[in-house]
């Protein structure tokens, strides 16, 4: 069985799913898209690393193994339709549909649920679209959610020890064939804002056409590794 994305390639192997990241990179619902020599390596290690480290501190998720270069082996998942993003300062949609200036703290980690579907461009939902649509349970949401902000406020202190500000992040969630709620998806540049004096290290880079968005990447990859390794 094998499903491909805009920037993955799912394939499942014996009792596990091998996730290949792709060298892709998409803005604006796949509108914007270019191809990036070892985008994908770089993607999936940042991932491998930070999963690792969630689960270091208790928060349960789909990584079994990092394959170099650009593959990850995985827990299979039933996954949600669903982008679950964390928010501690303003800025992307929020900034767009709320006003505010990007970069001001919000006085708790803010969460919203998106449906993953580019034609409607994910809209946003509470709890009782996701029970009415027969998305999730707000049981179910209530985990995601709780999850959510548990491993935001870890990788915040992870990122702090190397200076760096986390803004926002986007998580996704799957079922475990035992029926429990694990993270699964990807933790990148593609899917947080990270900052530091102002500078971008995460995907604005290209979707503002700011310049080579791998060198930050790359940034983003060393600090990884030395903080991990600390
Ligand atoms: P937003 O401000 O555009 O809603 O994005 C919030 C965070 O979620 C940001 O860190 C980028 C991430 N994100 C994704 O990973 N995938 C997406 O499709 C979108 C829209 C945002
Ligand atoms: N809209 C998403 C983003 O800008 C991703 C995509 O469209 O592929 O992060």
């Amino acid at each position: 069985m094998v499903y491909e994305g805009k920037t993955k390639i799912v394939r499942i192997v014996g009792d596990h799913a091998l996730i290949e990241f792709k060298d892709d990179i998409t803005a604006g619902d796949g509108l914007k898209h270019d191809v990036i020599l070892n985008k994908g390596s770089i993607c999936a290690e940042i991932t491998a690393i930070l999963m690792n480290f969630l689960s270091e501190k208790g928060i349960k998720t789909h990584l079994v193994e990092f394959l170099p270069p650009n593959i990850l082996k995985t827990v299979p998942l039933k996954m949600f339709p669903l982008e679950v993003v964390v928010r501690l300062k303003k800025a992307g949609s929020f900034v767009k549909r709320y006003g505010g200036v990007e970069g001001e703290e919000l006085p708790f980690p803010l969460v919203e649920f998106f449906i993953k579907d580019d034609e409607r461009h994910d809209p946003m939902v509470c709890f009782d679209h996701l029970e009415i649509l027969g998305i999730s349970t707000k049981k179910q949401a209530e985990e995601m959610k709780e999850i959510s902000i548990k491993a935001t406020l870890v990788l915040k202190e992870f990122f702090e020890k190397g200076d760096f500000e986390l803004w926002d992040i986007k998580y996704e969630f799957g079922l475990s064939k035992d029926g429990q709620i694990i993270l699964g998806d990807e933790i990148s540049p593609d899917t947080f804002r990270l900052r530091k004096k102002g500078e971008i290290f995460d995907k604005d880079v290209y979707r503002r056409n700011l310049g080579d968005p791998m060198k930050k990447y790359e940034e983003v990859l060393e600090l990884c590794r030395s903080l991990s390794s600390q």
